[in-house]
């Protein structure tokens, strides 16, 4: 099978934790690097946390750098309450097994991009500082990218403002200067990871596929569910995985082009994504907006995902 080369930046994080477990476990895809952004927790303990996400799975193979330290402009910010006070508070996870690139996520992003004999696609499930400062370094490295695939925005609503989602409110000039840079992008929203939901039943069948990935992953949701919980909500937004299901199973999601422009200004919508969804400033669509989901078979594809693992680990 061909597979299509990706580049994953995150910032770990329950649910860009089970990005990465479901990535790594689709056959249809080859992660050529991880890079992190600070975003869920600070720089250092997303990294900590994405390598040990990547030796529990088995792929210390796959080469790691951190991104920057803080946004582009903005006061960095963190979402403790959300994922804890390691940014992926839960299970026990194995210490790091691989070295960290000893290059920055831009250089790694670059020379992957550069090195790969096919155009890549970027999957992007944090704050886009890391995106962006590869647009502004290498802006020729732009027409070698397929597409970016994200978790971030939401054209109805916010989570963290009434008008911004997180990953967008952290860096609004990064997801500006992403959003305007010409490449195409799939973006899942709250739109539709509000609706990627998985509750207690399915958490359940995902510990009874009984491999150390699948019992970690039901342990993460366990944890993310707490919050969710206290929000009233009947189960964990699973948002992350959302982006790499977009790459693998397109048809399982309901997809329409929109202009989307980001706010970086205002004193109630800073970080928000404002969709064009009726042409008023007659501008080209600049993102493939997912707002629907088959929750049912989401669920399916991530319990097939973590069988894929075995008593080692490595899918
Ligand atoms: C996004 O924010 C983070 O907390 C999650 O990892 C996800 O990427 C949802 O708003
Ligand atoms: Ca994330």
């Amino acid at each position: 099978m061909k597979k299509i080369p990706i580049l994953i930046d995150c910032d770990p994080g329950h649910d860009d934790a089970i990005a990465l477990v479901l990535a790594a476990a689709c056959p249809e895809l080859d992660i050529r690097c991880v890079t992190t952004t600070a975003g869920n927790q600070t720089l250092e303990k997303t990294t900590y946390n994405a390598r040990r996400i990547l030796t529990l799975i088995g792929r210390t193979d796959i080469p790691v750098a951190k991104g920057r330290e803080t946004p582009l402009l903005a006061k960095p910010m963190q979402a403790a309450s959300v994922h804890g006070d390691s940014g992926l508070d839960g299970p026990p996870l194995p210490e790091p097994g691989q070295e960290l690139s000893p290059l920055s996520s831009v250089d790694l992003m670059a020379k992957t991009i550069r090195e790969c004999g096919e155009p890549v696609t970027l999957v992007a499930t944090g704050p886009l500082t890391n995106v962006a400062a590869l647009f502004l370094a290498h802006p020729e490295l732009k027409e070698r990218i397929t597409r970016i695939s994200l978790m971030g925005g939401g054209l109805a609503h916010g989570n963290w403002t009434p008008a911004a989602e997180f990953n967008i409110l952290v860096d609004p000039e990064a997801a500006e200067i992403v959003y305007t840079s010409g490449v195409p992008i799939v973006m899942a929203g709250l739109d539709v990871t509000e609706k990627a939901l998985l509750y207690a039943e399915d958490f359940a069948r995902i510990r009874a596929v009984g491999n150390p990935v699948a019992q970690t992953v039901a342990d993460w949701l366990d944890f993310f569910y707490v919050f969710h919980k206290n929000k009233g909500y009947r189960g964990a937004t699973v948002h992350d995985p959302v982006a790499v299901t977009a790459l693998v199973r397109p048809e399982m999601l309901t997809m329409q082009p929109v202009h989307v422009d980001i706010e970086t200004c205002g004193d109630y919508c800073r970080g928000a994504t404002i969709a064009d969804w009726f042409h008023t400033a007659g501008r080209p669509e600049n993102v493939t907006a997912i707002t629907g989901i088959d929750r049912e078979a989401f669920v399916d594809l991530i319990v097939e995902a973590v069988g894929r693992y075995g008593k080692e680990a490595r899918a």
